[in-house]
């Protein structure tokens, strides 16, 4: 059988949903579809969190979060969105909420519910801001999502903590690095870096 041509970026068959790369030629999002960025910031061992809280709350990069997330749809997991609504009291102003749960019968003022990340998605093409759909993780979601994120805002914690929950393996596919920046605050030094899919 004839192996089918598959879109560089996300993997899928061509032409592909997200994207419209066309035999490995990339030529932009499609109408009502939008790139999938994911934001997170890691440690040296790729730790996201334990008990469900962050590790690290570095000021100017919750700052940095919210200067590339808003406006644009944001999708969460069950574990991650509760963790923001003990932090703020409230879903991320200004994104249009997207949670995924398995949980039927979840709701939350002003949050559209996804029973899958593929669901997310399709929900967060017809919301505002869709021409860049942000993946705000945990790590469930980081990692089911990477097949379709075609870029990462990392934040790069020259750290190590105990963690249970920690960012997928990405350093192979994200090759292209379109800009970095060092930073250090109280002592503790990290990076922002953004990378693309090669
Ligand atoms: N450092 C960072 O930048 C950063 C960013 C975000 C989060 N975090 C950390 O990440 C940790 C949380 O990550 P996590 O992996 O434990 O949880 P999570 O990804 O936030 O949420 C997991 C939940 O999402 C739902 N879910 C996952 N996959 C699903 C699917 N395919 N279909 C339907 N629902 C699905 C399930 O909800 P139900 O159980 O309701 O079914 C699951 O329990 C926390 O420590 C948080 O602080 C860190």
């Amino acid at each position: 059988m004839e192996k089918a041509e598959r879109c560089a970026i996300h993997n899928q068959r061509q032409p592909c949903g997200i994207c419209r790369v066309l035999r490995n030629q990339r030529i932009g999002p499609e109408k009502g579809t939008g790139i999938v960025s994911a934001i997170a910031a890691i440690g040296k061992n790729r730790e996201l969190g334990k008990g469900n809280e962050l590790l690290w709350r570095i000021p100017d990069d919750m700052k940095r979060f919210k200067k590339l997330s808003m406006g644009h749809p944001i999708i969460l997991g069950r574990k991650t969105f509760g963790s923001i609504v003990r932090a703020i009291g409230k879903p991320l102003p200004g994104r249009t909420n997207i949670v995924v749960t398995r949980d039927a019968k979840w709701s939350y003022d002003e949050v559209i519910v996804a029973k899958s990340l593929e669901e997310a998605l399709e929900k967060a093409k017809g919301a505002p801001g869709s021409e860049e759909i942000i993946i705000g993780g945990g790590a469930q979601i980081y990692k089911q999502a990477l097949p379709y994120t075609t870029r990462l805002y990392l934040t790069l914690i020259d750290d190590e903590g105990e963690a249970d929950s920690f960012f997928p393996e990405y350093e192979d596919e994200f090759t292209i690095k379109l800009n970095e920046e060092r930073h250090e605050w109280n002592g503790l030094k990290y990076v922002w870096v953004d990378l693309e899919r090669t």
